[in-house]
C-alpha cells in the first residue's frame, strides 16, 4: 500500500469548471469565476473585502505593500513559520523581529510577542498553525495598544474558527491559500481579506499594476492611469473555477477531516498516556478546520527513526517548519541558536501524519498500524 502525504479532492466538478473557463474564451483575471468565487468566499467568510491572489505569498506581499514600511519599521513573525509569513516584510522594506510560539499550540506567544514591542514595531503576522487559531483577542488588544497593525496569516487556516469568528477575518488583514496541500485546493491561489475600506482600496490598486483599473472597470473613470508603485496579483479566471467547486464541497472536507482528526486522537491516546508523544491541543474558543494532524515525538531521534519506519512501510510522513531563525537567511541576519527555546525544543519533533477527504479507511488503519507498530511491535502483532 502506497500512502501519499497530501492528495487533492478534485474529481469531475473541477474538471468540468476548467474547461468551461477556457470554452468561454476569457482566462483573464477577475473575470465571471473569479467574481462568482470571491462573493462565495465573502459570504463564507462575513468579510467585507477580499481579493483573490496567484498565491498567499502573494496575498501577504499585498499586506504588506499597503502599509508603506520604512526601512527602520519592525515586524513581528514567529519563526515557527513558512518563508513566506517573513519575507513579505522584505518585499516591503521593514525588519524582521522573530519571536517564540506557544509550546501547546504552537502559535506566536503572546507573551513574547509584548517583549518584543519597541518604538519602531508597526506590524505583527501571527499564524494559524493546522486550522488552531493564534490568541487573536490577546495579540490584537496588545497590537492596537501600541498602534501595531495585525496580518493574520491564515494560510493554513479556511474554515476554522476562534471565538465564532471565521480564521482570516480576525486581524486587521487576513491571508488564505488554496494551494495544493490546503483544505480547499486550487493548486497555487490564495486571498487577501480585510474589513478597513482604506486598506482595502489601497489594495485594489497595488493589486492592478499601481492603476485605478478598478474605477475603469466599474465604469467611474474613461481611461486607467498609473497611481502607486504595484504589481500584477490577479489569479487566471481558472482559479476561481477551481475555488468555486471546491468551496461547493465545504461540508464533505470538512466532515472527513474531522472524522479522521478524530480517528487519529482515539487510537493514540494510549500511547499519549504511556509519554511516547504528545498530541495536538486544541483550545477553548478553537474550532479547527483539521488541516493537520500531527504529534510531538519524545526527540528528533525517535522522529527521524518514526520517519524513515513509515517510509519503509509505504506511508509518507513529514515533519513541518524549520524555525526561520535558523534558516540561512536567518542566522545571515544575525540570529544565533539558542535564541527562541521553545520553538528550537518543538520543531524537530514534530511529526504530521497523512490526513485528507479521500484517505480510505483501510489506509488510515494502515497509518494507525504502522504507528502502534513503531512503539509497540508485540502489541501490533495481536
Ligand atoms: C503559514 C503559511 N503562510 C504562507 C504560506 C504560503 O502559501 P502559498 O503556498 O499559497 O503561497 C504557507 C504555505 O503553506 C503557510 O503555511
Amino acid at each position: 500500500m502506497n500512502i501519499p502525504f497530501n492528495r487533492p479532492s478534485y474529481d469531475e466538478t473541477e474538471a468540468m469548471a476548467v474547461a468551461d473557463v477556457v470554452r468561454s474564451g476569457a482566462i483573464v483575471g477577475d473575470g465571471a469565476w473569479t467574481q462568482r468565487a470571491t462573493e462565495e468566499l465573502k459570504r463564507q467568510l462575513g468579510a467585507e473585502h477580499v481579493l483573490l491572489t496567484p498565491s498567499c505569498t502573494h496575498a501577504l506581499e499585498l499586506a504588506i505593500m499597503t502599509l508603506n514600511l520604512r526601512g527602520a519599521d519592525e515586524v513581528i513573525v514567529p519563526s515557527f513559520a513558512y518563508p513566506s509569513s517573513a519575507a513579505c516584510v522584505l518585499r516591503g522594506g521593514g525588519r524582521l523581529v522573530f519571536a517564540d510560539i506557544r509550546a501547546d499550540t504552537l502559535s506566536l506567544d503572546p507573551g513574547d510577542f509584548r517583549r518584543r514591542i519597541t518604538p519602531k514595531t508597526k506590524v505583527v503576522i501571527p499564524l494559524n498553525y493546522a486550522g488552531i487559531t493564534a490568541d487573536m483577542n490577546e495579540l490584537c488588544a496588545v497590537a492596537h495598544e501600541h498602534a501595531i497593525t495585525v496580518i493574520e496569516d491564515a494560510a493554513q487556516g479556511m474554515a476554522s474558527f476562534y471565538h465564532g469568528r471565521p480564521a482570516g477575518t480576525i486581524g486587521d488583514i487576513g491571508n488564505l491559500s488554496f494551494h495544493e496541500t490546503k483544505n480547499y485546493s486550487t493548486g497555487e491561489g490564495g486571498a487577501f481579506i480585510t474589513n478597513d475600506p482604506d486598506i482595502a482600496a489601497r489594495a485594489e490598486i497595488i493589486r492592478e499594476k499601481g492603476t485605478n483599473r478598478g474605477d475603469f472597470v466599474r465604469g467611474l473613470t474613461d481611461k486607467y492611469v498609473w497611481i502607486t508603485p504595484g504589481s500584477s496579483l490577479l489569479p487566471p479566471d481558472t482559479m476561481g473555477a477551481l475555488l468555486l467547486s471546491q468551496l461547493a464541497k465545504r461540508k464533505w472536507i470538512q466532515a472527513t477531516r474531522k472524522r479522521i482528526y478524530e480517528d487519529y486522537v482515539h487510537t493514540l491516546t494510549p500511547l499519549a498516556e504511556r509519554g511516547e508523544l504528545t498530541l495536538p491541543t486544541i483550545p477553548p474558543g478553537s474550532e479547527s478546520n483539521h488541516h493537520i494532524f500531527h504529534v510531538l515525538m519524545r526527540d528528533a531521534e525517535a522522529c527521524d527513526r518514526a520517519i524513515v519506519f513509515f517510509q519503509e512501510r509505504g506511508i509518507s510522513v513529514t515533519r513541518h517548519y524549520q524555525p526561520l531563525h535558523l534558516s540561512p537567511m536567518g542566522l545571515g541576519m544575525g540570529y544565533q541558536p539558542g535564541a527562541l527555546p521553545v520553538t528550537e525544543s518543538l520543531y524537530n519533533r514534530l511529526l504530521r501524519l497523512p490526513i485528507y477527504p479521500t484517505l480510505t479507511q483501510a489506509e488510515q488503519e494502515h497509518v494507525i498500524h504502522t504507528m502502534l507498530l513503531f512503539f509497540d511491535p508485540a502489541e501490533a502483532r495481536q
